[in-house]
């Protein structure tokens, strides 16, 4: 670049003072777009090794069994930044925190969602999320944001509270449950209330529970690569999606006519404006519908999940059981019997455990972006790449949750890493459960205050014995959460 510059200011240093002025920024310009396309097209530094021995297909396939295998192979061979060929496409992956800065913090003009995520769009409806430009998508985020404030949660923690107290109730007083069934229906409920508001949970709760129920059915392996494929579990996805967009606008009708208002996710909604786009105006029905469809398919599963794995580690170590009920007593002690949004908050230990298990067994395995531009990356050993434009970008929570650089001993379940003075969470980019960054997940808190309103709940009322080990992840399904697990409970009273 230096040269050129040179040789173009011989040809300046002719001309005339305001004349050189202009000239002069024209040479920086040029010299701006020439690096520009010099970098767009031979970028400088080398592409990420690739990943050999993988046939065409051979990428899908061990994608279906989880990614675990595959990064373990590429991680060992090539280290923190490699590229596997999937199918068409190559997906270059990004493992430990050395290399993770970009991926979590670039704006969407580099680092972009919505072409790898907009296989939800059949899903999540039309008008919303991934099929809408960034503008759009941001404001609806940021709506999001502000339906699960500080001062919504704890509006929303009394809900949490009686459903969970209504759920146990009806247990006897011994019995054996499966934890993954028992807080998936119970998440579901407490969803209804809190994000899809009253009507849905006492009127129509079983009726829109078998049609949301008909869109997790509708997604399989082959939706992510072709959503709108003819097939049957499409057909039915669709219809049922219909069916959610009538209820849901008869339902904000009503609210809006007879200006009653509720407290709930749905009701920021209606109440919600756009800003900066769409002249400012209200979402739609449709687009309201949409956007509760999407808060439950990102809370739901992964929230329910994250409650099995948190009980099923509780209750496998007698010891760790054992403080979390002392903890409770002292809550008790301390802010009376009321499961307050202090009280849950104030639970350290109660959430250190939930955390610890997010570590081990993260409900989200996988967490990509588009690169719309290339990047660089410089690994810890120094080693620098380029990856380019149009790769798929990939972050691992399950394997990068792994790394002995970021977690002592890590696979030991050991909620004491999350305390003072190890705090190995807080290293940048280590812990990912919730990703991290510009897309950090909007219901970390949420999700939290949930998990602790139930495992408080039943800490304060019931023993647990499992009767099978400590159970793998179960890769068959969708959303990955623990295989079948007997578990014995006890009612007691603390
Ligand atoms: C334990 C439970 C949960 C886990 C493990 C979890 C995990 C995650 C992760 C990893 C991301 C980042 C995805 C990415 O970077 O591509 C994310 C984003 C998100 N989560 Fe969660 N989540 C949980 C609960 C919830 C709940 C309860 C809600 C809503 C009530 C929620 C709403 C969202 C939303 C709206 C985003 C998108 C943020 C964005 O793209 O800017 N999540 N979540
Ligand atoms: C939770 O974590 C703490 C460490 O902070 C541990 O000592 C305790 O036994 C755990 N309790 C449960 C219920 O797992
Ligand atoms: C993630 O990684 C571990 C390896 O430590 C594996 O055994 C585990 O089951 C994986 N998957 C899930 C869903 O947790």
């Amino acid at each position: 670049m230096a040269d050129l510059s040179s040789e173009l200011s011989v040809l300046v240093g002719s001309l005339s003072p305001p004349m050189l002025a202009l000239a002069g920024s024209a040479v920086l310009f040029l010299a701006l777009v020439v690096g520009r396309l010099l970098y767009t097209t031979f970028p400088p530094g080398k592409r990420p090794p690739i990943m050999e021995g993988i046939p065409f297909v051979g990428g899908l396939i061990k994608f279906a069994r989880g990614p675990w295998k595959l990064l373990e192979e590429g991680y060992g061979t090539c280290g923190e930044v490699f590229t596997v060929p999937v199918a068409h496409k190559r997906v270059t992956f990004l493992i430990g925190p050395e290399v993770s800065p970009h991926f979590f913090k670039a704006g969407d003009e580099e680092m972009s969602q919505s072409e790898v995520y907009d296989f939800n769009v059949p899903t999540f409806g039309k008008g919303v999320v991934f099929d809408v430009d960034q503008k759009i998508r941001t404001e609806q985020f940021r709506m999001f944001t502000e339906a699960l404030t500080k001062n919504r949660l704890k509006a929303y923690v009394p809900a949490f509270n009686r459903e969970a107290e209504e759920f146990f109730s009806k247990w006897g007083d011994e019995g054996i449950v499966d934890f993954k069934d028992v807080f998936s229906q119970l998440v579901t409920l407490t969803a209804a209330r809190t994000l899809l508001g009253r009507e849905v949970r006492e009127q129509l709760f079983e009726q829109v529970a078998d049609l949301l129920h008909g869109l997790d059915e509708g997604m399989v392996p082959l939706s992510v690569f072709f959503p709108y494929a003819p097939i049957p579990v499409h057909f039915k996805r669709d219809r049922c999606r219909k069916q959610l967009s009538e209820i849901f606008a008869k339902i904000i009708r009503n609210r809006r006519d007879s200006g009653r208002r509720e407290e709930d996710v749905l009701q920021q909604f209606i109440d919600a404006k756009y800003q900066n786009v769409l002249g400012g105006r209200a979402l739609t029905e449709e687009e309201i519908t949409g956007l509760l469809i999407a808060v439950l398919f990102a809370g739901q599963h992964t929230s329910s999940i994250t409650t099995a794995w948190s009980g099923l580690f509780m209750a496998a170590n007698k010891k760790h059981w054992d403080k979390a009920v002392d903890e409770q007593r002292a809550i008790i002690a301390k802010y009376g019997s009321d499961l307050s949004f202090e009280a849950l908050s104030d639970m350290e230990v109660l959430h250190r455990n939930i955390s610890e298990a997010l570590r081990i067994h993260p409900p989200l395995l996988l967490v990509m972006r588009y690169a719309k531009k290339p990047f660089a990356v410089t690994t810890s050993t120094g080693k620098s790449y380029v990856v380019p434009k149009g790769d798929v970008v990939a972050a691992s929570p399950n394997f990068s949750h792994m790394l002995p650089q970021c977690f002592k001993d890590p696979q030991a379940y050991d909620p004491d890493r999350f305390a003072p003075p190890r705090e190995e969470q807080n290293k940048p980019y280590a812990f990912i459960g919730f990703g991290a960054g510009r897309h950090a997940c909007i219901g970390q808190n949420f999700a939290y205050l949930q998990i602790k309103s139930i495992w408080s709940v039943l800490l304060r009322n019931f023993e647990f014995e499992l009767l099978d080990p400590v159970p793998a992840a179960d890769y068959e399904s969708m959303v990955i959460g623990p295989k079948a697990c007997r578990v014995k409970y006890t009612r007691r009273k603390l």
